[in-house]
């Protein structure tokens, strides 16, 4: 099938999940939409968060026609997907049920932990799909909303985000979670300094990785993958481009071509 992967997020962080997706679907072509004028979305209210990402959605639908929608945005995906479910007939993949699948696989009866956003946390999206898939597994959620400016200023391992780390981690240093997950498109430029934290007994699970497997899954499943190959990205933006290039360098971890700013 032609059409594109479309994915959004609030703006550049979205791109550490693209990354992985283009890297596992390299025949694909994707449109991802950061949403840089509304950014951030990790204290909007749930009302809000749901509103922008209907709007971006039915960009992504009406205009690329897109097949699959991926939320890379985890406060979107918390908040926002089970209404985007209900009004699109296309496949929508968010972030939590592709990290909690893995947790499973890996945690057991263990300790998970799982960090984000302050409206991710608040939202309890996490905790209540490993009450449903993982009942026996003991959960602590924390929210950590520095992290993301810390990332996007470039500060991936310095003292400053490693005392940061340290403090917003600290609930863990007694009895370290067997797995993290990494519930914020930022914090997978800042597993160094989470891991040098918790110690090499935490697996941290990425959300990205964890969403680029299920897309694959559901790509061959309903028949729908691109034979033809190579693919592409389009880079839509909702303000203008020139920090999103910058910065989303470092998050995609190569040169952004062809950004264009829309109207939503
Ligand atoms: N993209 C957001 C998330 O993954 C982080 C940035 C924001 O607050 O908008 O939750």
């Amino acid at each position: 099938m032609e059409n594109p992967v479309g994915v959004f997020d609030s703006g550049v962080g979205g791109l550490t999940v693209l990354r992985e997706l283009v890297a596992a679907l390299p025949s694909e072509r994707f449109v991802y939409l950061g949403d840089t004028a509304r950014v951030p979305y990790g204290g909007k209210s749930a009302e809000t968060v749901t509103r922008y990402s209907i709007e971006i959605a039915n960009h992504l639908i009406r205009r690329h026609d897109v097949k699959l929608l991926v939320v890379a945005c985890n406060t979107a995906s918390s908040l926002a997907l089970p209404t985007l479910r209900k009004i699109y007939k296309i496949p929508v993949v968010g972030m939590v049920d592709p990290c909690v699948r893995r947790a499973a696989a890996l945690a057991g009866k263990g300790g998970i932990g799982i960090i984000g956003t302050t409206g991710t946390v608040r939202s309890g999206a996490y905790e209540e799909a490993i009450r449903a898939g993982i009942p026996a597994a003991r959960v602590r959620a924390i929210a950590c909303p520095l992290l993301v400016s810390l990332a996007e200023e470039g500060w991936t391992g310095n003292a400053i985000t490693r005392a940061v780390v340290a403090e917003y981690l600290s609930p863990f240093r007694a009895d370290p979670p067997d797995v993290l997950i990494l519930g914020c498109t930022h914090y997978p430029v800042l597993k160094g300094a989470i891991r040098d934290f918790l110690g090499e007994g935490t697996v941290l699970i990425d959300s990205g990785e964890e969403a680029a497997r299920v897309v694959d899954i559901l790509l061959s499943e309903t028949g729908a993958r691109r034979s033809g190959g190579p693919g592409g990205v389009e880079f839509l933006v909702t303000d203008d481009p020139e920090r999103f290039a910058r910065i989303g360098r470092e998050f995609f971890g190569d040169f952004l071509e062809g950004i264009h700013r829309v109207a939503l």
